[in-house]
């Protein structure tokens, strides 16, 4: 039977659940309707990715920490207001399995609370001893931003570069895990990891987890709870219809861009292109790429010291390439 993402991390389960309560403490504010946003917010978890990989890199190379549990409560923070400004941003109505804030609170009340997270993430540093990450976070404060900035960008120039779109990812969604897993690298006492190293490592789990999740918006199904077409409805351009693209002649490459960028398209339109991406064979070729960033994440773990930790880490990436979740 497949694993889950409880079973792959169950030599974490002490940790994470401490990170739990930790993490459940930054969520409030004093403000009754603030508080009440984060109280939602906080009551949907995520599949806690980001701090998963702190602690693995912490403890396969060294131990984890008071400060490991700091970062890795700092950098869900931030991947946490991130999503909420991600989903006005791209009007989303749904997000694990539930409305957004967006959808349910307003627009405004979305960006406060996403601002307010910002805020508990550097309230969470602690400048005497954190003085070492402060780069990391102010490198993903700004480089988050920056990454949707340019997909908004991309699809105002209607740009189908494929360089443009590996740019977007590392910076929207790549840089944030690789700052997950330095984080696990700078905190667990160990004076001799190789920091860059891991945040490369990090950084290939981040574009293949990224490339996965454009694949799936490609789907009928919706298997990850937060609806498919929205990348289509809110002409967002990935690698599956770059590459579909690509194959077809010009008079269809004209009809499918008319219809992808045309506003308020209806569900029929949206199915229709993404039958036509499916069609193209574009979904294969977007894999393989996924595929050479989980080997090159997959080649590193072989590398790393060999304990429960390790193999934990080889399953978690494993299911990163093939989840549906
Ligand atoms: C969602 O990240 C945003 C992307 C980078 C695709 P996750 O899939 O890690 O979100 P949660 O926290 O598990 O909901
Ligand atoms: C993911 O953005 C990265 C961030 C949230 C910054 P997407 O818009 O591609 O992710 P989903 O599909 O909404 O989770
Ligand atoms: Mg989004
Ligand atoms: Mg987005």
């Amino acid at each position: 039977m497949e694993k889950n993402l409880a079973d792959i991390t169950q030599c974490l389960s002490k940790e994470l659940s401490s990170f739990e309560n930790l993490f459940k403490d930054c969520f409030h504010s004093g403000n009754a309707l603030l508080d009440s946003v984060l109280s939602y917010t906080s009551s949907l978890k995520g599949k806690r990715i980001r701090p998963i990989l702190t602690f693995l890199t912490a403890e396969i190379f060294g131990k984890i920490t008071e400060r490991t549990f700091r970062s890795a409560v700092i950098i869900e923070l931030l991947h946490t207001a991130s999503l909420l400004h991600d989903d006005v941003i791209d009007n989303s109505r749904k997000r694990r399995n539930n409305s957004t804030v967006n959808a349910l609170f307003g627009d405004r009340i979305a960006i406060l609370a996403g601002d307010f997270l910002y805020g508990k993430a550097l309230a969470a540093i602690n400048t005497k001893e954190d003085f070492m990450l402060m780069d990391v976070f102010s490198k993903i404060a700004m480089l988050l931003p920056q990454g949707e900035v340019q997909e908004t960008d991309v699809t105002n120039s209607r740009d189908l570069s494929e360089e443009s779109y590996v740019n977007v990812i590392y910076n929207k969604t790549a840089s944030l895990i690789s700052a997950a897993v330095e984080c696990g690298a700078s905190t667990c006492m160990n004076p001799n990891v190789d920091i860059n190293q891991l945040a490369e490592f990090g950084k290939n789990i981040g574009m293949a987890f990224q490339i996965k999740d454009d694949i799936l918006d490609y789907d009928f199904a919706d298997t990850v709870g937060k609806g498919t077409g929205n990348d289509i409805r809110e002409k967002k351009i990935t690698l599956p219809f770059i590459y579909c693209l690509q194959t077809l002649n010009e008079d269809k490459r004209n009809s499918a861009l008319d219809l992808f960028f045309k506003d308020n398209k209806t569900d029929g339109e949206v199915q229709h292109l993404i039958r036509l991406v499916q069609d193209s064979g574009a979904v294969e070729r977007t894999d393989k790429i996924q595929k050479d960033y989980s080997c090159k994440a997959l080649k590193a773990v072989d590398n790393m010291p060999l304990n429960d930790y390790s193999v934990c880490l080889r399953e978690l990436v494993q299911y990163l390439i093939i989840r549906n979740k």
